[in-house]
């Protein structure tokens, strides 16, 4: 049977790439903020209502972590009340929520990586809001997966690999923080893990649900620092342009020689960060068969898809 899948958030970074990822599965309709807005939870719930998909993938969110502090209502309403609403119109139809959620949940504390059944206790409202989103929606008694992954980055969109290469044209230097660990994931990746995801949902798709519920970890393999992440970007980015053909905003020479370290308390922002941001992905792997690349072949791959 063909599925219709809503995807939300079709602008942002997973947004942009699951267009792409879940166009084989079925009738895709993508909607920006402008079409369906997470601020209005009822407008949301009532285009879920009458669009009947079978399956939304909500990569819409209030992902300005630092803005966040000063804006709880508004992060909550997105993050968690519209999630719920939309949670709730398809435990009625027997739909599928394919959701996004974050390492924010947990305080960092923990030696090592963290499991899905691990205590969470987020240390800013982005992360709040967030894990509000989770309990809200597996309340609501709807077929739910509730992917959390970490550090996304894309080649277009904001992030931090495109911060590193506009800084690294303006300075010889840069700053990064050292003491902060996590798994930097491509959007693309987390897209095509979830096209998987949702594939292996549709073939085991009954009366009775979707064969799967609950949270996945889903993050690139390996592990490194904020100014890890920075050196491997500027070492690759070297590599790659000395042969790229294009000489656009990807191809120009970076005036960065050097990555400095620094601690998060010498980089103040309004919203604190887990010292560890890393996530096991076993339950991943056991449940679906999926083990997502390093983040070095990652990195690797997005930028050779940007360089060329
Ligand atoms: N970025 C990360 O490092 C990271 C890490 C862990 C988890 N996640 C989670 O992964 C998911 C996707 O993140 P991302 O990095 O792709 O985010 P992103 O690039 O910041 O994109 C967010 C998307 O949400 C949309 N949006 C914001 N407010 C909205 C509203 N009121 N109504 C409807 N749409 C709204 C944005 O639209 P506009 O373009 O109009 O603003 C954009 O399309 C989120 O659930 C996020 O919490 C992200």
């Amino acid at each position: 049977m063909s599925l219709r899948l809503l995807i939300t958030g079709a602008t942002g970074q997973i947004g942009w790439q699951l267009q792409r990822t879940l166009a084989p599965l079925g009738e895709v309709i993508a909607c920006t903020r402008a079409q369906l807005d997470l601020a209005d939870p009822e407008a949301a719930a009532k285009y879920v209502r009458e669009l009947a998909p079978d399956i939304v993938v909500n990569a819409a969110a209030y992902t300005a972590v630092d803005k966040a502090e000063s804006e709880p209502e508004l992060a909550r309403i997105v993050n968690a009340i519209a999630p719920e609403r939309i949670a709730e119109e398809l435990a009625r139809t027997g739909g599928l929520l394919i959701h996004y959620s974050t390492d924010y949940v947990f305080d960092g504390s923990k030696p090592g990586p963290y499991e899905e059944t691990d205590s969470t206790a987020p240390l800013n409202v982005y992360g709040r809001t967030k894990l509000d989103g989770e309990q809200l929606i597996a309340a609501t008694g709807c077929a739910h997966i509730i992917l959390r992954t970490t550090w996304v980055y894309d080649i277009r969109g904001k992030n931090f690999l495109r911060t590193v290469l506009r800084l690294a044209r303006e300075r010889e230097e840069l700053r990064m923080v050292g003491d902060q660990h996590g798994a930097p994931t491509w959007a693309r990746i987390i897209a095509e893990s979830t096209a998987q995801v949702v594939s292996r949902c549709a073939q085991h798709r009954d009366s009775t649900g979707w064969g799967y519920t609950g949270v996945f970890h889903l993050t690139a393999a390996g592990q490194t620092s904020w100014a890890g992440f920075a050196e491997q970007i500027l070492e690759d980015y070297d590599s790659l342009a000395s042969w790229a053909a294009d000489t656009g905003e990807f191809g120009s020479p970076l005036m960065a020689k050097r990555v400095v370290a620094i601690a998060s308390e010498q980089y103040k922002l309004p919203a604190q960060r887990p010292h560890n941001s890393v996530l096991s992905n076993a339950r991943l792997l056991s449940t679906f068969g999926l083990r997502l690349p390093d983040w070095r072949i990652q990195l690797r791959l997005a930028l050779q898809d940007a360089v060329r």
